[in-house]
């Protein structure tokens, strides 16, 4: 008897407990600096900011740290003067061929054919015309306009610069021009040896991003 009248009172604290709870608004909160933050949320609205937004947009003209502005603009223009200026800052060591080659059998070879000559595996299945052979002479492509075409594509021929690096990039223009002598029949270019470099005019020192922030800002438009 006892028993039943606890279990009861039991039965009946329960259930005047659980019909207490309204599903429809938040329950109690313990420790609710764990839920509710001290410090402003990343993408919360403030009075305290112009348009209440916390997020803020970098200042104009920042670049981001590993990345490198490019100076040439993508047009006819930009295109030409890119052939005819610019120059691969890597050497041509063995280790920079190899790292090209690699990248090129994964990003290009499927259009452009692993000797460079247009026939790649897609051409060949005539999934997609018109790739060039590197030693087109109408073209006389040089590593510039190579390294051009990369950083912006050119018409059917996408971009590459979500995909690669500044250095890969410049990896994969020596192992093009490589590709490129090697269809004309030229004679092997000779490696540049590590060991004679100077320190300063190392790979790593001319890939290094720039230590105070000097700006340009159509450039920023271009970062993928
Ligand atoms: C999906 C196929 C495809 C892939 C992949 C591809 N290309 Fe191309 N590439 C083309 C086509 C098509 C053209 C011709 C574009 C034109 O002139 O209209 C071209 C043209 C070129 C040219 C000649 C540009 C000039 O000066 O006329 C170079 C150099 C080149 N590609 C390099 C590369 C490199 C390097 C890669 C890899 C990072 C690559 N391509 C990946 C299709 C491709």
């Amino acid at each position: 008897m006892k028993s039943l009248f606890r279990t009861s009172i039991f039965f009946i604290l329960a259930v005047s407990l659980v019909s207490c709870m309204d599903n429809s608004k938040p329950n109690y909160q313990y420790m609710p600096n764990m839920y509710e933050t001290v410090s402003y949320e990343p993408y919360g609205a403030y009075d305290v900011f112009v348009n209440q937004q916390e997020a803020k947009l970098p200042v104009e003209g920042t670049i981001s740290r590993g990345w490198m502005p490019y100076d040439y603009e993508n047009s006819m223009e930009g295109f030409q003067a890119a052939k005819a200026n610019l120059e691969n800052p890597l050497p041509y060591t063995e280790e920079n061929l190899q790292k090209g080659e690699a990248l090129y059998t994964i990003y290009c070879a499927v259009c452009h054919g692993d000797k460079g000559d247009g026939k790649g595996i897609l051409v060949q299945r005539e999934k997609f015309l018109g790739v060039p052979s590197y030693d087109d002479v109408g073209r006389a492509i040089t590593e510039g306009s190579v390294y051009h075409v990369m950083y912006y594509g050119l018409n059917a021929m996408g971009s590459y610069a979500s995909q690669t690096s500044i250095e890969e990039r410049w990896q994969i223009a020596h192992y093009v021009m490589k590709l490129k002598n090697d269809l004309e029949g030229g004679p092997e270019r000779e490696y540049v040896n590590e060991e004679d470099l100077i320190p300063a005019v190392n790979a790593e020192k001319v890939m290094e991003p720039l230590e105070d922030s000097t700006t340009t800002e159509e450039e920023n438009q271009n970062e993928e």
